[in-house]
């Protein structure tokens, strides 16, 4: 970790992103499974600063709610109605401690691949220089709509100015301001005082601060990053999937490289959170979302939707669709199993093919092989459950679990009408509706024996094409019977 702990980071997120034509603050749109401002949160988080502050303005109660659910240790800042960056900051700045001293840092809730370690070495370059400000840069081809960095013969940043207030020369400059800075405290409060609004959008520009420190004679310093991608904001929906896909690109990356095989990472979705232990494979057309660990050994897909599930080392899951289950060591599920939130299935158990379960528990070594939907039940350790069986756990009113015990063998077709428990061992019959408990041991049917009512279909289906195969099959036995 950094020796480098910044005293403050100041979020701006008070801006109201209206290319994202939505009734959603763009801040709380979603990549790889985190809000925007999460990711910005989250980056700052890993520096370890004493305070971390949120401006807010547009939609403010939705983005403060949050704030508080995601990150409760920070202060959220409100911005009034002078519009501008410098402002937001000032904001910040005057939630915080008036005596603040050290390193201020200012980055954007909309730039969510900016990554802790390049937050923490611009901290480093800028304290070890001295600097009063430390802007970060990039050298881009395209940099319309960027505000430049100014420079003089010498090469020192002297300002910043915005494409709007820009000159035909200044528009030709190709290091843009990427918005991130790392300040000194007391200079930040003191130059935001001195910031007007008399510019093209009338607003108190942050980047006024560069111009303000240069020349009280302060050192104003340059941090270029390379990675393009990280200074990035999200304007738009078309900005949001190509952000997305490219942190999913990064995701994936990191993930092989732990020592996880992707068979097809343009077809995987991985979210930022989610853990994977070594030799696990990822087959394609899957989505590894929310807060789902996968420990080692794994296999899942292809064509598998894992939501906040936690998968124990060497199981298995192929083709199912599953959210807030566990499956553990060893087991197998699918193809085509759908696991409802609840469900917990033991070490080498099976969920298998056109299974439906919900807050259920199957125990080490059960089976629910074909055809079922298992729901509130308690299935014992090595039980097996028969093909096409339902947990009839709903009387219309209220919801009743079923209890199975351990190493039992039930029939196809079964019925288990909940509330109702079957002890340890016991067996049941094909088509059986389970009503009242089964004592260990015992075998179960309720099903009435078989009749056969001979001629029935010659007689009451008469010149139907049975008619025809059973009156034939009739002729066929009596001539070999004569
Ligand atoms: C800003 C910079 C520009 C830089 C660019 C990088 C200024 C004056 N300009 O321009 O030099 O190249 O970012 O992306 O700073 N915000 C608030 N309150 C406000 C206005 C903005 O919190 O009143 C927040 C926004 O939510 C956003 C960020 O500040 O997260 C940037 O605002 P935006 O309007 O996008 O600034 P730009 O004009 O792009
Ligand atoms: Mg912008």
């Amino acid at each position: 970790m950094t020796d480098h702990h910044p005293t403050a980071v100041i979020i701006l997120a008070a801006g109201e992103g209206t290319r994202m034509k939505s009734a959603r603050p763009k801040v709380l749109h979603a990549i790889g499974g985190r809000s925007l401002l999460g990711h910005a949160i989250v980056a700052a988080q890993g520096l370890s600063p004493t305070h971390l502050a949120v401006v807010v303005r547009h939609e403010r109660e939705l983005v403060t709610q949050h704030v508080h659910d995601i990150c409760p240790e920070a202060v959220v800042a409100d911005q009034d109605d002078v519009k501008g960056t410098g402002r937001a900051a000032e904001c910040g700045l005057d939630r915080l401690p008036g005596d603040l001293t050290g390193t201020v840092l200012v980055t954007y809730g909309d730039v969510p691949l900016l990554e802790t370690a390049s937050l923490e070495a611009m901290v480093r370059a800028h304290e070890e220089s001295g600097a009063a400000v430390t802007v970060m840069t990039s050298h881009i081809s395209d940099p319309s709509g960027y505000g430049r960095v100014l420079r003089d013969s010498a090469g020192q940043v002297v300002g910043i100015v915005e494409q709007k207030d820009a000159d035909e020369a200044q528009r030709a400059i190709t290091e843009i301001n990427s918005g991130i800075y790392a300040f000194d405290a007391a200079l930040l409060r003191d130059a935001l005082r001195q910031v007007q609004t008399d510019n093209a959008q009338g607003e108190k520009y942050l980047t006024d601060v560069v111009a303000v420190a240069h020349g009280q004679g302060k050192r104003v310093a340059a941090h270029v990053l390379a990675d393009l991608w990280q200074t990035e904001g999200v304007n738009d929906r078309v900005q949001l999937a190509k952000m997305g896909a490219e942190l999913n690109r990064r995701t994936v990356e990191r993930h092989m490289r732990a020592g996880v095989t992707v068979i097809d990472p343009a077809t995987t979705w991985i979210d930022t959170s989610v853990s994977i232990g070594q030799d696990s494979t990822i087959l394609p057309n899957t989505q590894i979302l929310g807060a789902t660990t996968i420990g080692a050994d794994v296999t899942i897909g292809p064509d598998t939707t894992l939501i906040d599930v936690d998968i124990r080392d060497g199981a298995s899951v192929i083709r199912t669709h599953g959210s807030l289950s566990v499956i553990r060591e060893g087991a197998s599920v699918g193809p085509f199993a759908y696991l409802r939130p609840g469900s917990d299935l033991g070490a080498k158990g099976k969920i298998g093919t056109f299974v439906e379960t919900k807050n259920s528990t199957i125990g080490a070594g059960a089976k629910v092989p074909h055809l079922s939907y298992v729901g509130d039940a308690t299935i014992g350790e090595r039980s097996n459950i028969g093909a096409a069986s339902v947990f009839v756990n709903y009387d219309g009113v209220t919801k009743s679990r079923t209890t199975i015990g351990n190493d039992c063998r039930l029939g196809s077709d079964n019925m288990y009408v909940a509330p109702v428990t079957v002890g340890d061992g016991a067996y049941s019959g094909a088509g059986t509706t389970v009503r009242k408990d089964v004592p260990a041991g015992a075998l179960a049917m309720s099903v009435a024996p078989q009749r056969n009512l001979l001629g029935w279909v010659e007689e009451h289906r008469a010149g139907t094409a049975a008619a025809h195969a059973a009156q034939a099959a009739r002729l066929r036995e009596q001539g070999e019977n004569s």
